[in-house]
Parts: structure tokens; sequence; C-alpha cells
């Protein structure tokens, strides 16, 4: 009886402990991520910031405390002994960029994590799933690796320019212990790809990236442990030109200085360092040095912009595997490369992230077969044939035909991008895809192919910088869902390690304009903060002697000087990341060459004017309607003032904060003396003047609806059609939407007649054009000399469609305060749906509008707020999950602002209805 009684109690103590747990799980961490990403090896970010998310299906459900335990193996993280850090329980909301505040960091420490954390009523979560990063090399002396190359220009078989073949080099060794982990470090100055017992090593591409070379060089870590084995072991390389020694850019100069090519250095060099540590706690190190062989190969001709080729006669089978016969290599030479800094790649790499099958083949001439992948994108082909050996195939490639339906190829200017494969013939199957090039094209040209190609015979890889895609969007309008479509295929071609104007001809630079005008967008398609951090030290790396951020970044050559909305992006994209990702150590970062940029611009102007000489790019590309250069330069350094006022307050810095803010007022007052009369009219009259004056904030209250106003007139005088280049028109939307014109801004969005973005996609366009006028029908293609078909600055309408169409935006830095602010405005546009994976969490949005309602479904993650801006006849109409809203869990009614209800929320999902007011009513038959 009395066992009975105990078995009873503890089942029910059982049952009560579950109940518990179950509470206690209304809050997860997951997600965790150390400065921006999942288990990154090999960092040398000290002390390293710690994120994760919260995930719960609770209303208003937040953090209250969190505790981070950082081990130095899993079983004591397993055992909570956080032996690194443990940062007991922290009363704080704060569940991003916690900063690393344990034991100090050595190289090579591995840090196993984990949190957990205390939710609005003060229940504790269960633990994390254990998250790792590892620190790299932390000291030049670590590293015991010499630089190594092997010069092939002597090999060069190309009779006009020089594309000397590849390298590779090897080495055996021997490893008689038994492995417990094996991690090798490894930089190229040019490309690599490593080998290890015939295996290829990660799965990056173009590493270790494009830097100045002179400053500094990334390099990678990789955990090898399962490729290594005892006994007899071999590591191998094949380097490549890439943009160290390659071809790169268009460099006018090019013809005095007969290159145009080995900006940085001649020969490509390789640095890579083996650690096996053993059971026994011995450790050895394999390291690039001069017992290294070097020999070329089978790839003959290499270069990012001119293709590779490739003569799978001259294969080595096993030369990255031990017992290999070197004999005949070379010996590699050392290369003194001591005096750039070496640290760990803090981007994203680039990677293959999907495959295309081609969706026809023409034969525009006899022995000529041209592929249509039905996608414009960047990346190359692998190629599958059988045949003769000897027998060499020719790839070309491009965006568009031309009428007769050969390739297009002028736009590619000096690009030859061009690759070949000449046949091993050994009556089998034969794959190939190059290593070291990549090309931007819809369009593959064929010649050389025995018999007839099907298509099985190319496969498109698309290759790009490979961060985590983070938003959705769709509407009820198919040509702005390709819009949409179009837009983020262009990120993706164009965000090859360095945020590039174009993949196709020989540019591919990372132009500062287009890079600042974009990066918002670019922020709602995909986890971009770690892609921008590498980027914005390539940026502060070359910043001009002046103080002047460059035309681009990487600045392989000197060129113009700097021009006005281009520089400016050493300002606006760390803002850009601190607006978006709450990142306040990008500011610190770069902030004292932000400060000497901002000195550059009041040294060089005058009376808070700015009268730039030497190169300005102006309002690039805009068709119609010139905006003067001074207006734009002067209108962008009122902007840059605004921003570091910002930037300054955000980081401590209070007495900066006010100077700018004060220099931003004086601009303000000169640019209006300079450029508006009283009546709101902006010197030049263009719709970019207004775009940006009222954009920027730099109009007095009372002049703004005149300015909106003569912005509407003089897109109406447009019959309702956009003239703004690159600068206005980013601008362009959020502007008329601010003034009350969202029904304008729709227009613009879904016009179909030229100049629009519905021109392009009327004309088959899968991806952004350069110009609006890239190809007009009756006309053709624009000037070759520079069109391309792959352009993503006009794409930053992508930032429009998110804040006001789909609603979701910041309020303040970081989304730990969000806006929902769907405008159904027009165009008989009537619904949305859109996603997008904020720094805290999925942030979703859907709105519908039918038979006067508007219905909006709406996610907000935990540990934020939002304020929810429901368009409304009254307040009191409005319902949320079928009660009145006022009554509704997690929601409060703030106040009626323009004809719409204001709500604060707390986390969760919610479906708010309500009956539009007459006034704004969509309509839908136009
Ligand atoms: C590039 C642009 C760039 C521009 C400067 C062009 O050749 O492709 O995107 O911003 O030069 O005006």
């Amino acid at each position: 009886m009395m066992a009975k009684k105990i078995l009873l109690l503890v089942l029910l103590v059982m049952t009560a402990v579950n109940i518990n747990i179950t509470a206690a799980g209304s809050i997860e961490p997951t997600a965790l991520k150390c400065e921006y990403r999942v288990n990154p090896l090999g960092i040398d970010a000290n002390p390293p910031r710690l994120s994760w998310i919260l995930e719960s299906s609770d209303r208003g459900q937040k953090q209250t405390a969190y505790r981070v335990l950082v081990a130095s193996n899993e079983e004591k993280l397993k055992a909570e002994q956080g032996d690194l850090w443990d940062s007991k329980k922290i009363s704080s909301d704060q569940s991003v960029h916690v900063v690393y505040a344990g034991q100090p960091l050595r190289s090579r420490m591995r840090c196993h994590w984990k949190t957990r954390v205390w939710d609005k009523d003060g229940k504790v979560s269960a633990w994390s799933q254990p998250a790792l990063w590892s620190m790299g090399l932390l000291k030049h002396a670590d590293w015991k690796a010499k630089w190594i190359c092997f010069d092939t220009s002597a090999f060069n078989e190309d009779p006009e320019l020089h594309l000397p073949p590849s390298p590779y080099l090897r080495k055996e060794f021997k490893v008689n212990r038994k492995i417990r982990r094996a991690t090798v470090y490894v930089s190229a100055l040019g490309l690599f790809e490593l080998f290890i017992n015939g295996w290829r090593v990660g799965r990056d591409h173009f590493a270790p990236g494009w830097t100045n070379y002179r400053k500094r060089v990334y390099y990678l870590t990789y955990d090898v442990t399962d490729l290594l084995k005892d006994g007899d072991n071999a590591i191998g390389a094949i380097l490549a030109n890439g943009w160290y020694a390659g071809y790169v850019g268009f460099d006018p100069m090019h013809k005095k200085r007969a290159r145009g090519r080995a900006f940085y250095g001649q020969t490509p060099a390789l640095l890579a360092q083996l650690e096996i540590e053993c059971e026994d706690g011995k450790s050895q190190i394999v390291a690039t040095d001069e017992n290294w062989k070097a020999s070329t190969g089978p790839i003959r001709k290499t270069d990012i912009l001119m293709g590779e080729t490739y003569d799978a006669r001259l294969e080595m089978p096993g030369w990255d595997r031990p017992g290999f016969d070197d004999q005949v290599w070379k010996v590699v030479t050392l290369m003194d490369a001591a005096r750039c800094k070496i640290e760990a790649y803090p981007g994203v790499t680039v990677q293959v992230t999907q495959e295309i099958r081609p969706i026809e083949i023409t034969k525009p001439k006899e022995g000529v077969y041209v592929f249509n992948m039905g996608q414009n994108f960047a990346g190359r082909v692998r190629l599958k044939v059988k045949g003769k050996a000897g027998t060499k195939v020719v790839l070309r490639f491009a965006e568009m035909l031309h009428k007769d339906g050969s390739i297009m190829t002028e736009n590619l200017r000096r690009a030859r991008c061009t690759d070949a494969y000449i046949f091993r013939g050994n009556g089998e199957d034969e794959i190939w895809e190059p290593r070291f090039t990549y090309h931007g094209f819809q369009y593959v040209e064929l010649t050389g192919y025995p018999g007839k190609p099907d298509l099985g015979a190319i496969t498109g890889i698309v290759l790009h910088s490979a961060a985590p895609v983070a938003g959705s969007f769709e509407c009820s309008n198919a040509m702005v869902n390709k819009l949409y479509s179009n837009i983020t295929w262009t990120q993706r071609a164009n965000f090859f390690d360095i945020p590039t104007d174009c993949p196709q001809r020989d540019e591919r630079l990372g132009w500062t304009g287009d890079a600042q005008i974009y990066i918002r967008s670019a922020t709602y398609n995909m986890d971009v903060a770690a892609f921008f951090k590498k980027w914005l030290v390539n940026l502060e790396d070359d910043q001009r002697p002046s103080g002047a951020f460059p035309d681009f970044a990487p600045l392989p050559y000197l060129q113009y000087e700097p021009s006005p909305g281009w520089m400016d992006a050493g300002v606006i994209c760390p803002f850009t990341i601190y607006q978006v990702y709450g990142d306040t150590h990008v500011i610190e970062r770069h902030y004292e060459a932000m400060t000497k940029f901002m000195d550059f611009l009041l040294r060089t102007g005058k009376d808070y004017l700015r009268s730039p000489r030497g190169h300005c790019w102006g309002d690039w590309l805009s068709i119609g309607g010139r905006t003067s250069n001074d207006l734009i330069a002067t209108a962008y350094f009122a902007y840059d003032a605004k921003l570091m006022a910002e930037m300054a307050a955000a980081i401590g810095r209070m007495e900066d904060a006010q100077r700018y803010a004060r220099l931003f007022d004086n601009i303000k007052t000169a640019f209006n003396k300079a450029y508006v009369s009283a009546n709101g009219r902006i010197k030049g009259d263009t719709q970019t003047c207004y775009a940006l004056a009222l954009y920027m904030d730099l109009l007095p209250q009372a002049l703004k609806e005149k300015a909106g106003a003569r912005l509407v007139e003089l897109i109406r005088e447009r019959n309702w059609h956009l003239s703004t280049g690159f600068l206005g028109v980013k601008y362009l939307l959020p502007a008329l939407t601010e003034e009350g014109y969202v029904d304008v801004a729709f227009r613009l969005l879904t016009n179909k007649t030229y100049p629009s973005w519905g021109y392009s996609i009327e004309n088959g366009a899968t991806t952004i054009w350069e110009r609006w006028n890239s190809y007009k029908k009756g006309k053709g293609f624009q000037d070759s000399y520079m069109n391309s078909f792959n352009h993503y600055a006009f794409g930053s309408v992508c930032e429009w469609m998110f804040v006001f169409m789909a609603g979701i935006d910041t309020d303040g830095a970081g989304f730990k305060r969000i806006t929902i602010r769907p405008q159904p405005g027009g165009s008989g546009i009537t619904y949305t749906k859109a996603s997008y994976d904020s720094i805290y969490g999925r942030i979703a949005t859907y709105w519908r509008v039918r038979d006067g309602k508007f219905l909006l479904d709406l996610t907000i993650p935990a540990n934020t707020t939002a304020t929810v801006y429901i368009p409304a006849r009254d307040a009191d109409s409005i319902t949320e999950g079928g009660k009145p809203a006022s009554k509704a869990e997690a929601v409060q009614f703030l106040r009626i602002e323009d004809g719409k209800a204001v709500f604060a929320v707390g986390s969760g999902r919610y479906r708010f209805i309500s009956s539009l007011p007459t006034a704004r009513q969509v309509d839908e038959t136009k």
C-alpha cells in the first residue's frame, strides 16, 4: 500500500516536472551564430559576437535574461561547464551581438557554446543546441608555411593574351599516429583549389576572394580530419591568376600600359598549413615550403574574364594522391609576400547554389549550336561530351541573341569569355567544368561538337556569394512578381565576393555608386551582413589619401576622381548595415575612415555647398532631364552628415553626433538657398532632384508638399513615366509615397511601356538591365560599348516593395522595433505576401483587399515589438483574430493617423481585418 502511494507521488511529481518542462518550452533559442555565421572555423574577430533567434508561438514573448556557456570541448559543454565563459544569468533582452567576455581567446581554440534564456514570465528555456566556433591563426608567428609559387609564364600558348597555364603544386607526407583532428589554413595570392588525397577541400570557389593584396590577403580554414589517413598522404593545390595577376576590369589605360592585368603581382602563390593533432597529444605540421613540387597540367589557360581552356589529354591521374611519380615536376619558388596582413576571411564565399538545365537548342549556322538556359545568370557550364582524343569544343557565352540567332558578344567588350575543352578520348563520357572563370550569360554557343548535341550536353552552374536567402515576395501582379525574380537573380549574379556592377563584360568591379543605391534592397533578399563586412574593409583599404572613398573597391588601378553618389558608399553602406542588423561594431571599425571622408567633403566644399571638379557620374543613365552635379554632391553631403550624426550617437560619441547634426542643418540651409525657390521649385527641375531632396529631408516642412506636387507633375508630363537614373531611382517611389502619392508610385512600378521596369520584362528580361533603353523595340540594342543586361542599380526599387508594399521596415536600428505599414495603394494590386528573416527572426505579412475590407496576417518574431498601421475607416471596426482589436491579447491601440489605426503589438501571429476608408479604397478597375 505504502509502495503504491509512493509510486503515485513519484508519478505526480513527474507530471508536475513535465508540465514545467512544457512550459519552459514556450521559448527556444535557435539559429546560433557567431559573427553572422553558423559554426565558423578559423575566425579572428576577437572578441567575437554571438547571436541567436528566439522561437515562440506565444504572443508578446520576449527574453528577459540569458546565460551563455562556452566550453573548450563538447563534453564540458554537455556537463554545463563553461570553462571558457559562463556568463551566468544576465538580465537583458539582448539576443544579438552579445560580445564574448570569457577567457582570452588564442589561436586554434575551439569554442563550443550554447545558451538558454528566460522568457517574459521569468521562465527559463531549455538549452539551445550546441554550436561552435574556432579561432584561426591570430599571430603572424603562427604561420610556419611559406608562400610558394611556380611561374608558368613561359608556357603561355595564347597568341594575343597573357594566359599562362595553371600551376599544380603537391607534396606527400606520412602520418604515423592516430589522428584526432586535422585542420588546414589556406590562402593564395590569386585563386586556389586545394586537394587532399584526391578530395577537393571545401565547397568554396574563387577563394580567398579579392582584396587590396598589397595590404591584406585572407585565408580560409577547413576541418580535413576525414580526408587524411594513417600512413601515406598527399596534399596539392591548383592556382590561378584570379584578381591578383589576371585581367581585371577595363582599365582604359591598358593600351598605354599594354596589359590590363597583373595589377597586384605577376605570379599566383599559395600559403597552406595543415595541422594534424594526434591522439597521443603530439602534432604535425605540413606546410608549403621549398620542398613542394610543381608542374603545369591540363588547365592550359585560365582567367576570370577571358575563360578557361582544358586539355584532358594532359591530365595527371593521381597527382593529388600519394604514390604519384613527380620526378619530372619542378621545385617551387619561394615568394616574399610577408608585407601584407594575413587575416581570416570575414565574408561569404562564392559557392555553387543551383544547377540549370537548358530549355532549347538552336542551330544558327552549320556546326554552331546555341543553348538557351532560360535565365540570365552568373556562373559557368558543365560539359558532357564523348569523342575522339584531341577533339576541341569551344564554348562562348552571351546575354542576348542577334536577329539571326547568333550570340551577341559585343557587349562583353574585352572579356573574351571563351572556354574550350580538348577531349581525352578514351571512349567514355567526359565531364568537365572550368574552375577559375565565370561568365554572365543566358546563351551558350557550342562549336566543334562531334555530332548533334542534346540538352544534356551542358548544365548551367550558378555561382555567387552564398549568403543565406532572407526574403520572399509575391503579389497579385504577375509582372511585379517577375520583377522581383529579376531583382533577386541580378543580386545573385553580382554578389560575387564583392558587390559587382555586372557579371559579363570586362568590368565586374565593385562600383560604389551601384552598391550604395542597392544595399538596402539587398538586405531584404539575403543576409548580407558578413558579405558587406568584408567589402567595407575593401572600401576602407582603398580610401584615397585625400579621404575620398573610391569609385570602385577594390581599386586595382587608379582611374577617376571619385564621384558624388559613388564615394558616399563609405558612409551609406556602414550605416545600412548598422540600420538593418543593429551592428555598432561596423560603425566603430570604419569610424575613423568615415570621419576622414567627412573632413574631405568639408575641406573641398565651400559655404556648405559642394561643386566637385573632376569626374562626376551624375544621375547616371537617367533619361531626359539632367540633374546638376553640384546639387547631387551637396545633397549627398547633407545626407552623409545626417547618417554620421545617427551613427556617432549609436556608438556614444555625443559631441560628434551634435556636430554632424549641426553640419546637416547648415548644408540644408545652404542647399535651400542655392537650389530651392520660394515656391518649392528645385534647380534643374528633374524628377531626381525632387526625389533626392524629399528622401534626404533637405526641404523645409512648408515646401515639401509643393515639391511632392511638382514631382508628380513632372511624372505626368512624361505621360506617367520615370526619367531617373541610378541615383534618383531608389528615392523616387519612397518620396512619392511619403508625400501621399502612393497611387503614382504603384503606377510607375506597374508600367509596361518605355521607360519602365515592365518594359524590360515585356521584352523578355530575366534580370535587371543596366539601362532603361538597353533594348528598344524598333531600335534594337543600345550601344554595345556599355550595355549590360545584369546590373542591379535599377533593382533598388526592391526596397520600396518591401517597405511600402509589404510594409516591413525597421523602426530604429536592427529590427528590434518593427514598423508594419503596408500600402494597399492601387494599380489593381489586391494582395501582397512577403517575409523577411531579420536578425531576430522571421517577419511576415500578407495583406489582401476585398469588398472594401482590408485583411492583414502578420508574424512578428519573439523579443521584438512592432507598430502596426492598419488602413481603416475607424478604429472600432477593426478586429484581430475575430475579436475587436481593442480586446485582443498583446495588441494595444495607440492612435489614428492619416486614415490608419495604429497599434502596438508584441511577438506572435495576428490577423487584423478592417473596413477601408472610402477615400483610400483601392481602385481595382484600372
Ligand atoms: C558601371 C556602372 C558604374 C559606372 C560609373 C559603369 O561602367 O558599369 O555600373 O557605376 O560605370 O558611372
